[in-house]
């Protein structure tokens, strides 16, 4: 059966997360020394991704950066990259970037991704899917030695359209990895009464979060049959797009290239 309950929690202020951050924070930073004046930039979803365009801002205000044109990948991105002055265009205006930064849930050693858990891959996908230099920002405990293996979710976009069924099918066809598939949901109040919704993405859509207790295998055929499923508009699985992946560690930053 497939679980309404809330698959995402809240992260609560403790040591590990601001250490956590400030390692993203480094990331972030190195990623943006490869941004020049001209650019056009795809600019990422989440909390490493925030520290990238807040960079991307503030080298702005200081003249160090000039004439470049940001794609954000989400309405939040959006909202943070209009308040820090940004200028903002879309795909239709420009439909081939110069580099893109974001942040991922999962880096396998092929540079293979999972992400989507800030709840924006759709729009991710495209931005970063048409960019000459894709370069992900993650913290070292991102580094997963294959997809799936952080037990955490692989996130499907799918049409709020009969949405049981499709999660459905994604459990079943994912059953010999143990998949276990949950619409994700958040909690809300009107102050009268508490209730579990829906988790819309900004393309007024479901996600369904696939939690693997095995692997997946060949993550192109997984890729290739969850896309052949109506119902579904696209995964979180980001197969053979990234160039480079800038990893904070406490050792220092490694650099990765494809
Ligand atoms: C949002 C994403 C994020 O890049 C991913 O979830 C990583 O987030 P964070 O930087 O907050 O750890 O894919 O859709």
């Amino acid at each position: 059966a497939i679980s309404e309950k809330p698959a995402m929690e809240t992260l609560s202020q403790s040591p590990v997360v601001l250490v956590q951050d400030e390692l993203k924070k480094i990331a972030a930073y190195k990623a943006v020394e490869m941004v020049k004046s001209g650019m056009v930039i795809g600019l990422g979803t989440g909390s490493t991704a925030k520290h990238a365009v807040d960079r991307i801002g503030e080298l702005l205000r200081q003249g160090k950066l000039e004439d470049i044109i940001g794609i954000p990948t989400s309405t939040k991105t959006h909202e943070q990259a209009l308040s820090l002055g940004i200028p903002l265009s879309d795909l239709d205006s420009h439909p081939v970037l110069d580099i893109a930064i974001d942040g991922a849930d999962e880096v396998d050693p092929e540079l293979n991704l999972v992400k989507g858990r800030g709840g924006s891959l759709l729009r991710e996908k495209m931005v970063e899917g048409v960019c000459k230099k894709f370069v992900v920002i993650v913290d070292e405990s991102k580094l997963v030695k294959y997809i799936g293996a952080s037990g955490l979710a692989m996130p499907v976009e799918i049409v709020p359209f009969c949405w049981k069924f499709t999660a459905q099918r994604l459990q079943e066809f994912f059953e010999y990895a143990g998949c276990v598939a949950k619409l994700r949901t958040f909690a809300s109040s009107n102050g009268m009464e508490n209730c579990v919704l829906p988790f819309v993405t900004d393309n007024g859509n479901y996600l369904v979060d696939l939690y693997f207790k095995g692997d997946i295998g060949d993550l192109k055929a997984a890729s290739d049959a969850i896309l052949r499923l109506a119902g579904v508009v696209e995964h979180g699985m980001f197969l053979d797009m990234a160039t480079t992946v800038v990893v904070a560690g406490e050792l220092g930053v490694t650099i990765k290239n494809k």
